[in-house]
């Protein structure tokens, strides 16, 4: 790491020389020397400018140092400390409204300097972390709320088009139509899911994964990415399992590949994928952790310091206006750092990029893995109760069972489905409930409708805003919750799962 750049403002020559030399002795570089008040403002606007300004009081020139302070702070952000000999009440007031970092009297020790500066910088470093994490906040409450009310948006939208490309020729202009909408759809709910992220990165419950079975799935689909141009190179070593949601890896993955191939661009260029297990020394901790380790280097057009600087913050793009929303590296830092992981990075503009992500790996081995759900071929058999304020997601609903094999009878309030059921308590297998329901949410239908039949099974539909932990929704009597929008095969896969699990 390169020495901090100090700036001196001093109007006694024997002073400044002096503190030079303490500053030097201290390991920090000396920036520049000044005495008038002038001069340090004008210095400040140095590019670099300094790290950190020593700044007497009393100065040559028409300001002191406490008006030259302002005047800098107005434009820029670099840590003061006040070094003088001169003190008043009326002084410290003044002092106090420019945001001073310390304040030191003279004549000052070796040690005096030393601590006054350390406190300085790691105050600025907690001042910025702090920042990063409010903005973040500020980011993911934005975030949650646009992407509750898009997600109800894209629930029908994808549902409908995938209706059409079902029922629809599939060689005529309008089944590609559907197939395109159905597309747009699709990306359309990746960015959804992108900011879904950055809003609430630690609620999902994560399961033990290899990265290596996620990483051949991202490079059997990222085919389209790698062009002509760029020449894939990899070496996948078989990996410890590490905790993390799948969907959540595949993102990690396929942002910084699409990030690679984008630098690569035209040119040609090489991508080299690397996965293997590495031990890592844990921040002041000397405690060697282990890690599986994926690096994704590339070597195209690499990032300067300022572009480093900024690569992870939300909606940073240096792309064309559709090429890049500028949340990718967001994303992957959030939720590496929601599994205690690391993201390093390292770039020499022209050479290229290298990322590497260290996810903490599990030391216990005997894990069961859980594959994923598939909806089975055969048709299913069962009475569906369908409660829904929404006619086009219960519309949408009805039909993907009903062409599944299920008889379904919709509701378009709760107190409705419950009158029925109390009449009729044989007549389900299965309810279906929103838990965004007026007068009665479908949490609270579902437990009711428990009491007058337990053995009917019951789904839970949520969204981001709306959520339900594990524990309260088994305390419900909700068998399983699905997010919306709910693709059609995970609605179908959960309601065979039930019915069949209710008829055993
Ligand atoms: N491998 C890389 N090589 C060079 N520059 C990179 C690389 N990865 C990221 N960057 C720079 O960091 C910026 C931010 O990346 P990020 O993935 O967050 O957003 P994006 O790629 O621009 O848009 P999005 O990922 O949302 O489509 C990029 O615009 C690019 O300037
Ligand atoms: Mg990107």
């Amino acid at each position: 790491m390169k020495p901090k750049r100090l700036l001196i403002v001093e109007d006694n020559s024997f002073i400044a020389r002096d503190t030079k030399r303490k500053v030097t002795k201290l390991g920090y570089k000396v920036a520049d020397i000044v005495s008038s008040g002038e001069e340090a403002v004008e210095k400040a606007q140095n590019d670099p400018p300094p790290d950190l300004i020593l700044m007497d009081i009393i100065l040559e020139g028409d300001i002191d140092g406490v008006e030259a302070a302002r005047q800098i702070n107005i434009k820029q952000h670099i840590p003061i400390i006040y070094v003088t000999a001169y003190a008043s009440k009326d002084l410290t007031q003044r002092v106090k409204l420019t945001g001073p970092y310390g304040y030191i009297t003279k004549p000052f020790k070796d040690e005096e300097l030393q601590n006054a500066v350390e406190i300085a910088f790691y105050k600025q470093e907690m001042e910025i972390k702090l920042f990063e994490a409010r903005k973040m906040k500020a980011i993911g409450i934005l975030a949650g709320g646009l992407a509750h009310d898009f997600n109800n948006i894209l629930f029908p939208i994808m549902g409908y088009a995938e209706l059409l490309k079902e029922e629809l020729p599939s060689d005529g202009l309008l089944s590609e139509a559907a197939e395109e909408i159905f597309i747009g759809a699709g990306r359309a709910s990746e960015v959804v899911k992108q900011l879904m992220v950055l809003s609430r990165p630690e609620t999902l419950e994560l399961q033990p994964i290899k990265v290596q079975s996620v990483l051949s799935g991202v490079l059997n689909t990222s085919n389209v990415l790698l062009s002509q141009s760029v020449k894939l190179e990899q070496n996948i070593e078989d990996c410890g399992l590490i905790l993390a949601d799948a969907s959540q890896l595949y993102q990690v993955i396929m942002n910084l590949i699409t990030n690679a191939c984008h630098a690569i661009g035209e040119k040609k260029g090489v991508l080299t994928i690397d996965l293997t297990e590495k031990d890592f020394h844990h921040d002041s901790k000397q405690i060697r952790q282990p890690y599986v380790c994926l690096s994704i280097c590339d070597t195209g057009a690499g990032m300067d310091q300022e572009i480093m600087g900024k690569m992870f913050d939300p909606y940073f793009s240096t792309k064309q206006k559709h090429q890049g929303s500028g949340l990718g590296l967001s994303v992957v830092r959030s939720i590496v750092e929601s599994y205690n992981g690391k993201v390093l990075c390292e770039s020499e503009p022209g050479r290229g990029t290298q990322f590497e992500i260290f996810f903490p790996r599990i030391i216990t081995d005997d894990i069961k893995i859980t594959e994923p759900e598939t909806a089975s071929e055969s048709m299913g058999t069962g009475q569906i109760c369908f409660v829904n304020n929404d006619s086009s997601v219960t519309a949408l609903g009805k039909y993907n069972l009903e062409s599944s094999g299920y008889q379904v009878t919709s509701f378009a309030g709760s107190q409705e489905a419950l009158d029925f059921i109390q009449k009729a308590p044989e007549k389900f297998d299965l309810i279906i409930a929103d838990i965004d329901m007026p007068h009665m949410t479908g949490d609270v239908l579902i437990s009711k409708v428990k009491k007058i039949q337990p053995a009917n099974r019951a789904i839970l539909f949520t969204d981001h805003q709306k959520k339900i932990s594990k524990e309260k929704a088994a305390q419900m009597g909700v068998d399983k919750v699905l997010e919306k929008p709910v693709e059609k095969n995970l609605l179908v896969t959960a309601v065979q799962a039930l019915v069949q699990n209710k008829k055993e």
